[in-house]
């Protein structure tokens, strides 16, 4: 069932709703002029400079009226599909409730279920949640965790990889595209061959490696690792003091369902 994005608001009193569907119209113009004017070039390049005006479950609906499977789900963020009703029922509930959230002052009971509940999809001994606003950040943290757990320099990523646009994790970044004009990166973060398990295991026998970081899948060009390579990691790092903690995953491509199971590591356990 198709709509159109207009549907009345409950209340608007501010008329930023209002405001938003009446300049609707102006969404790429006012994203060229103040946001990234070189992505909004790139999505007419690639023809994605629709006007999106409603989404819902897999389906995307543009203002023209045409509608659009979605296989992208936006890197991830909507794994559940669009508009999920459970999600807006949960986001209007809590609304409504009018509760007190916080930031380091005081925790919310919600971010307490939300981790426990996340600690029970994951492998042992992985129990405790950092949760951040964008995977740039995700990486970063895990870069200053591992430095800080094992008293190691050394962070190995692999070629190919992709971890976000931020100074750390595009130290690790095994695409130099991506780096122009931005260098010198942080020292101690060197690369080896995507699923090359001899040269990975050289690298972490030297037992200065904090952590090894690397996509389940690599998303750039989908590429996967061969059989085992999450077991062998784990082997090779056996030998350390701080096997536990020297390797990490992220989950865009192998995010919430990406991988068939719930997440990138049922299939080949890490820790
Ligand atoms: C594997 C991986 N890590 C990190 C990132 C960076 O995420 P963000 O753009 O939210 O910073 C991405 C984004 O596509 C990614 O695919």
């Amino acid at each position: 069932m198709q709509r159109t994005g207009t549907a009345a608001p409950t209340t608007d009193s501010l008329g930023i709703l209002e405001e938003a569907l009446a300049r609707a119209e102006e969404t790429n113009t006012l994203a060229a002029r103040y946001l990234d004017p070189s992505l909004v070039d790139m999505l007419h390049v690639i023809g994605f400079d629709r006007r999106f005006v409603h989404a819902s479950g897999s389906w995307l609906y543009d203002s023209e009226g045409r509608e659009y499977l979605d296989f992208h789900t936006g890197e991830g963020f909507a794994s559940l599909g669009h508009s999920h009703p459970d999600v807006r029922e949960a986001l209007e509930a809590v609304l409504a409730a009018d509760l007190t959230d916080g930031v380091q002052i005081h925790y919310s009971v919600l971010a307490g279920m939300l981790a426990q509940e996340l600690t029970g999809l994951l492998p042992e001994p992985l129990e405790a949640t950092f949760f951040g606003s964008s995977g740039a950040e995700a990486i970063d943290t895990v870069m200053k965790f591992a430095r800080a757990a094992t008293g190691r320099p050394r962070l190995l990523s692999c070629d190919g990889g992709y971890h976000g646009v931020t100074i750390g994790p595009l130290s690790l970044i095994g695409d130099e595209f991506f780096k122009e004009g931005f260098e010198p990166l942080l020292p101690g973060c060197s690369r080896v061959p995507f699923g090359d398990l001899d040269a990975l295991e050289a690298e972490l026998r030297k037992r200065d490696v904090a952590a090894f970081i690397t996509e389940p899948i690599q998303g750039n060009l989908v590429r996967m690792p061969p059989p085992g390579t999450c077991r062998a990691c784990r082997s090779c790092a056996g030998g350390t003091a701080h096997c536990s903690r020297s390797t990490r995953s992220r989950r865009v491509s192998g995010g919430p369902g990406r991988c068939s199971r719930s997440i990138g590591t049922d299939s080949s356990p890490i820790s």
